[in-house]
C-alpha cells in the first residue's frame, strides 16, 4: 500500500543547495559525464542496472571513453551503485537511460518506463525527477509521470515534481562537452522549472535556456536531430544526382558553400542511436495525432539506403577496372557509427557489410576503436596488398593519419579506393560521395 501522502514542503523545492543529493539513473554516454559533473558539487549517486559497468566505473574505467579515470576520481562526492535502494534519500533523480526504436522502428520505451517505475519506488515527497533521455513531445508527462505516480502512490505537482533537460553532447567530440553546451531546461511547475534551471546552471558554465514547458523542451531536442537527419538526406540525394551527371559532389558543395547562407552538410551514412533513431520518435507522435510526416520519413528512407548505394558504386567501379566482384576481398575502414569513438550502436557500416556481401564480395572490417561487435568479424591488422577494394567508411583520425598512400597500399595492384567520408583528396581515390 502506498504511504500516507504528505503535501510537499514548499521549501524543499526552493532551489538546489550544497546539501541537495542527486541520483543519476543510467551511466552511459550521457549519464556518466553528468554524474561526474554533479559529483563535483553535490553528493551524487550514480546508478546503473548493469553491474559490470558499475564495477568498471568504480575502478575508474569508462568503456565509452568519454570520461578519464582522473576525471572520475576528481568528482569527490560521486559514488557508483547498482542497488536501487542506494537512491533512497536522493532529492533529485536524473534519468538518462536509452530510448531506442524496436524492429518496426517504433519508439521502444521499455528502459524509460522501467527507470520511471524505479524512481517511483524510491522518490519521497518534495523530490523531483528530471528526464534527459530523448523522447517525443509529451512522453515525460504522459508516460513517465503516471508510472512514478503508480509506483509511489504520490501525485505529480503535489507530492513530487518533474523536469526535462535534453542532452546535447556529441560522443567523441572533445570540443563540445557538457560544460560547453547551453542546456535547455523545463519543469512541471514554475518552481520546478526554477529548480531544474538552477541545478544545471550550477554545472554548465555555458548557461541554460529555459523552455516554457516540458513538451516544448522535448520537441526542441527531437527536432535538432530531425533537422540534421533531413539536411544530410538532402546532400545524400544530391550526391546520387551528381554521380549520374558526372559531377564531383564535393566540388559542387564547395562552390555552393561560398555563399554565406548555404548550410555545409556532407553526404554519408547516418547511424548511431540519435540522428537515425530520434526522427521516428517524432513521426510516431505525429501519426498518433493524425499527421503523416512525409518529409521526415523520406529523409529517413534516403539515409537508410545509403549503405546499399555505396556498395553499388564500389561494385561498378570494380567492374570498370576489370576486377571480378564475386569473391573479391574488400577492406572496410571503420565500424563505429561516427569518428573517434567506440560506439557501434545502430552503425550503418553493418548495412554496408551486408550490401557488399549481397554483391558477392567478402568484406573485412578494421576499426582500432572497436574491440568487438555482434555479427561483424573485425581484422586486427589489415595486410598490405591483399584487397580488391578499400572503403573508407568512418573518419577516425587514425585513418586520416595513415594517409592516402598507406591506405591505397592495403589494396592489390589493381584495386579500388572509395571514400565515404571525404577523408582523402579527390585525386587519391577512385570514387567518393
Ligand atoms: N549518446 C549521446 O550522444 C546522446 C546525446 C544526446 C542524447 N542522448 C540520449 O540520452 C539517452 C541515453 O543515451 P546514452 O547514449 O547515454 O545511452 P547508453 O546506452 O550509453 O547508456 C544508458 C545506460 O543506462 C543503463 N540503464 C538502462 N536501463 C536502466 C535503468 N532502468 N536504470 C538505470 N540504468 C539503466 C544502461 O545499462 C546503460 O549503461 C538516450 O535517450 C539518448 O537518445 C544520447
Amino acid at each position: 500500500m502506498p504511504a500516507v501522502v504528505q503535501p510537499a514542503p514548499a521549501s524543499r523545492l526552493a532551489l538546489p543547495t550544497a546539501e541537495t543529493v542527486v541520483g543519476v539513473l543510467g551511466l552511459g554516454y550521457v549519464g556518466l559525464p553528468l554524474a561526474v559533473a554533479f559529483g563535483h558539487r553535490f553528493e551524487t549517486r550514480g546508478f546503473d542496472v548493469d553491474g559490470c559497468r558499475v564495477q568498471a566505473l568504480r575502478r575508474g574505467e569508462d568503456a565509452t571513453r568519454e570520461v578519464t579515470a582522473a576525471q572520475i576520481a576528481s568528482a569527490g562526492r560521486l559514488a557508483f551503485t547498482d542497488r536501487l535502494e542506494d537512491l533512497r534519500g536522493c532529492d533529485v533523480f536524473v534519468v538518462s537511460v536509452p530510448t531506442p526504436v524496436d524492429a518496426a522502428r517504433r519508439p521502444d520505451l521499455a528502459a524509460l518506463e522501467a527507470a520511471s517505475r524505479m524512481v517511483g519506488q524510491v522518490i519521497a515527497t518534495g523530490d523531483i525527477a528530471v528526464f534527459e533521455s530523448t523522447v517525443f513531445p509529451g512522453a515525460t508527462e504522459e508516460v513517465c509521470v503516471p508510472l512514478i505516480e503508480a509506483a509511489s502512490g504520490f501525485a505529480c505537482n503535489r507530492d513530487f515534481f518533474v523536469g526535462y533537460s535534453p542532452e546535447r553532447i556529441n560522443p567523441g567530440d572533445k570540443r563540445h562537452r557538457l560544460a560547453d553546451i547551453v542546456k535547455v531546461t523545463a519543469g512541471s511547475t514554475p518552481a520546478a522549472a526554477s529548480f531544474v534551471d538552477a541545478l544545471y546552471a550550477s554545472i554548465v558554465p555555458a548557461g541554460t535556456h529555459r523552455a516554457p514547458n516540458i513538451r516544448t523542451a522535448e520537441a526542441a531536442k527531437v527536432i535538432e536531430n530531425v533537422q540534421r537527419d533531413l539536411n544530410i538526406a538532402l546532400v545524400n540525394e544530391l550526391a546520387m544526382i551528381f554521380e549520374r551527371l558526372q559531377l564531383d559532389t564535393q566540388a559542387v558543395l564547395a562552390a555552393a558553400a561560398s555563399k554565406w547562407n548555404f548550410l555545409p552538410f556532407q553526404p554519408g551514412l547516418v547511424g548511431g542511436h540519435c540522428i537515425g533513431v530520434d526522427p521516428y520518435y517524432l513521426t510516431a507522435k505525429a501519426e498518433e495525432v493524425g499527421h503523416r510526416p512525409e518529409l521526415v520519413l523520406a529523409g529517413r528512407r534516403i539515409n537508410d539506403a545509403m549503405a546499399g548505394y555505396v556498395a553499388t558504386r564500389v561494385s561498378a567501379l570494380m567492374q570498370r577496372r576489370g576486377i571480378v566482384v564475386a569473391g573479391s576481398r574488400v577492406l572496410v575502414l571503420g565500424l563505429a557509427f561516427k569518428e573517434n569513438c567506440p560506439d557501434v550502436r545502430n552503425t550503418r557500416v553493418v548495412d554496408l557489410v551486408a550490401s557488399l556481401r549481397e554483391h558477392g564480395m567478402e568484406p573485412q572490417v578494421y576499426d582500432p576503436w572497436v574491440a568487438a561487435a555482434d555479427g561483424v568479424a573485425l581484422v586486427d591488422e589489415p595486410k598490405s596488398g591483399s584487397y580488391d577494394a578499400v572503403i573508407l567508411a568512418v573518419a577516425h583520425d587514425v585513418f586520416r593519419d595513415l594517409g592516402a598512400e598507406r591506405i591505397r597500399a592495403f589494396g592489390k595492384e589493381r584495386s579500388v579506393v572509395f571514400d565515404v567520408k571525404q577523408l582523402l583528396p579527390a585525386r587519391a581515390v577512385d570514387g567518393r560521395l
